[in-house]
């Protein structure tokens, strides 16, 4: 599919904004960079593996990869300096990497503190750091009406109690819950927090906790990329003006 080919059907409202997208490489986090951009953001990704990272830049010409990993306290400034060099800002964070905890799934008491550990890191204390930051360049988009939004990917075992699933879902559970919280606190600054649950998708993360779904069942993470990028607009829309808006206005002003 050509990027940009929604161009005047009404789906070129995030034209300009900048966007970055973490666990960029596969699954839902690979049909958000791809629906952004789509849709003419400036979008920057991370992952882990270098291999992956350079295959989606090469495929999709003009995002930016950043090889980094959001678990580690050391790669997170990093990250944060590459975002905003390579966009020049942000208007939206997407916490979207995610750590499963034991694979195959275990009962709590059966789970090692290690996975419960790079669980909570991954899912819970990495998107907290990368917020802090990048809470600054977040704040200044929206003190110049951009609109500022960060979307912390969420699941239904946040709230349902699977057994097998308690390292994954408790960690989902701590980063909704962070997620209303850091809402509460900023909104007066007009950066705006949201969780979203992506439903159940055939991905890699989905095969590997339930190796004997059925593949034809579950969701494409385009479709649930479509679903958020929209409800990002929606936010955004809601909350000042769409970058490419606020550009203009800003343009028409200095005339
Ligand atoms: N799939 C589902 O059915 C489902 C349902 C509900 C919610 N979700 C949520 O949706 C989100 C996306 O899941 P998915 O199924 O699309 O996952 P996925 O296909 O397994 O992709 C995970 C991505 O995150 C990257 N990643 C993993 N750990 C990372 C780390 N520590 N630092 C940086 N990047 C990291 C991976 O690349 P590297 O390995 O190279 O780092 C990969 O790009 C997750 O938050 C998940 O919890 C998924």
């Amino acid at each position: 599919m050509k990027i940009g080919s929604d161009a005047g059907n009404g789906l070129r409202e995030l034209a300009g904004v900048r966007a970055v997208v973490t666990g960029g490489t596969s699954g839902l986090g690979l049909a958000l960079v791809e629906e952004l951009a789509g849709r003419g953001c400036g979008v920057a990704f991370v992952a882990r593996g270098r291999a992956g990272v350079e295959r989606v830049v090469r495929e999709r010409a003009g995002v930016h990869g950043i090889v980094g990993d959001v678990a580690s306290k050391e790669d997170i400034h990093p990250i944060a300096v590459q975002v905003l060099g390579e966009l020049g800002g942000l208007d939206v964070l997407i916490n979207n990497a995610s750590d499963l905890g034991p694979a195959p799934l275990e009962f709590l008491a059966d789970t090692e503190c290690e996975d419960m550990e790079r669980a909570l890191a991954t899912n819970v204390t990495g998107p907290f750091r990368l917020t802090k930051a990048l809470l600054g360049a977040l704040a200044r988009a929206a003190r110049e009406g951009r609109g500022a939004l960060v979307v912390n990917i969420s699941s239904d075992a946040a709230v349902a109690p699977y057994p097998r699933w308690g390292a994954y879902g408790a960690s989902k559970a701590a980063l909704h819950h962070m997620t209303r919280i850091w809402d509460a606190e900023l909104a007066a600054e007009g950066v705006r927090f949201i969780s979203f649950d992506p439903g159940d998708m055939d991905t890699p993360l989905h095969a590997l906790a339930v190796p004997d779904a059925d593949r034809a069942a579950l969701k494409r993470p385009s479709e649930a990329a479509r679903e958020l990028v929209d409800l990002i607009a929606s936010v955004l829309r809601r909350q000042g003006k769409p970058a490419a808006e606020s550009s203009s206005s800003a343009a028409e002003a200095n005339q």
